[in-house]
């Protein structure tokens, strides 16, 4: 069985790291509310002129260099974000461009905070298929080009940042011991667009639009439907919640962490959480979290690694895979 290995993982966070007090200056909101609403303390801007691709790069190169391959070595890039530097083309070309790439294919996912997930998903795919050795996946976003900076209930959640992952094809039994990704489950559901959407775009207004949620409309949907899919992907791959060493969620909010950890059975000290740095960073927050746990060794060969994220769309899923 061809199974997708994580090879390395990077990451990028912009230099500016703007904290909660930096918004009780400027909206009727504190730090407290903040803390104790969502868990943020902090999140990283892009400094003027940065964009998704710039992040994307940075991070692309890391988890390369991490993986100790050359760029000819990959056969493919899938990106995910929501904040892309243009309509088109793909940021993933434009990352193929700046890591030199000339060859293999470069595309991007669009499904939010999720998207990270449906990347990795999509990625295995096309490994599982034979279609490609090895694959740069990147979770990129600049949710601070899309803020309503006078909604106070939706400007002090987002952050900007870039992660990445490198995925290898080896070969594995075709059982749940094999290292790499093990099952994923991949859903959508379009009725739910309200709650979370951009109000601009191409074909409707021209503008790039702000974003604009109905937050605790998504936070009822988000810990039914994310320990749902956990659960449905660790039963894909033939096992259960007590199997799993490391949590890694979508970081949106500490207390839709905590209700879904806790629904699921998993002690705190297996989830990797970041949202109190990071904030919200939307498709980037899985790869972040990925690589900044990795970089502090908290990973170890073998251990059952579990990712799951919902966003705009609905949009929501999950990857259980061995590292
Ligand atoms: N400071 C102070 N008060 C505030 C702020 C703020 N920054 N923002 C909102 N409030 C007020 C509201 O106006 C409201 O006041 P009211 O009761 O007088 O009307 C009160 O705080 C409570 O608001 P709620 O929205 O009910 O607060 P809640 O406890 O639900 O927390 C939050 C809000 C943090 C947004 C939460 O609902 C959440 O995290 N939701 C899910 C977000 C999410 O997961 N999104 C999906 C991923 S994002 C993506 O896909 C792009």
């Amino acid at each position: 069985t061809r199974r997708s290995v994580i090879l390395g993982t990077g990451h990028y966070l912009p230099e500016r790291v703007v904290e909660n007090s930096w918004f009780e200056e400027r909206l009727d909101t504190t730090d407290e509310w903040i803390r104790s609403r969502s868990g943020i303390e902090r999140r990283h801007f892009a400094a003027e002129g940065q964009t998704t691709s710039d992040l994307a790069i940075r991070a692309a190169k890391a988890a390369l260099e991490k993986s100790g391959l050359n760029v000819d070595q990959l056969d493919g890039i899938v990106l995910a974000t929501s904040t892309p530097d243009f309509t088109f083309p793909a940021v993933a070309t434009m990352v193929q461009a700046g890591l030199g790439m000339t060859r293999g294919f470069a595309f991007d996912v669009q499904a939010v905070c999720a998207g990270f997930v449906f990347a990795l998903a999509n990625a295995d795919a096309m490994i599982r298929a034979g279609q490609a050795d090895r694959v740069l996946v990147v979770g990129a976003e600049t949710f601070s080009r899309i803020m309503d900076w006078t909604d106070r209930s939706t400007c002090v959640l987002f952050g900007d940042g870039a992660g990445a992952v490198v995925l290898e094809a080896q070969e594995g039994q075709g059982d749940s011991n094999d290292r790499g990704i093990l099952a994923s489950d991949l859903n959508s559901d379009g009725q739910y667009r309200e709650l979370l959407y951009v109000d601009g775009g191409v074909s409707s207004t021209g503008t790039a639009g702000q974003l604009r949620m109905q937050g605790n409309l998504v936070f009822r949907h988000a810990v039914d439907k994310l320990s749902k899919t956990a659960n449905t992907v660790l039963g894909r791959a033939g096992l259960s919640a007590s199997d799993v060493d490391w949590l890694v969620p979508h970081q949106a909010n500490a207390r839709i962490i905590t209700g879904t950890a806790q629904k699921m059975g998993l002690p705190m000290d297996k989830v990797v959480l970041t949202v109190a740095d990071h904030g919200n960073t939307s498709a980037a927050s899985i790869p972040l979290a990925l690589s900044v746990a990795d970089s502090q060794g908290r990973f170890k060969p073998g251990d059952l690694v579990l990712t799951e994220a919902i966003g705009g769309g609905l949009s929501w899923g999950s990857v259980a895979l061995r590292w």
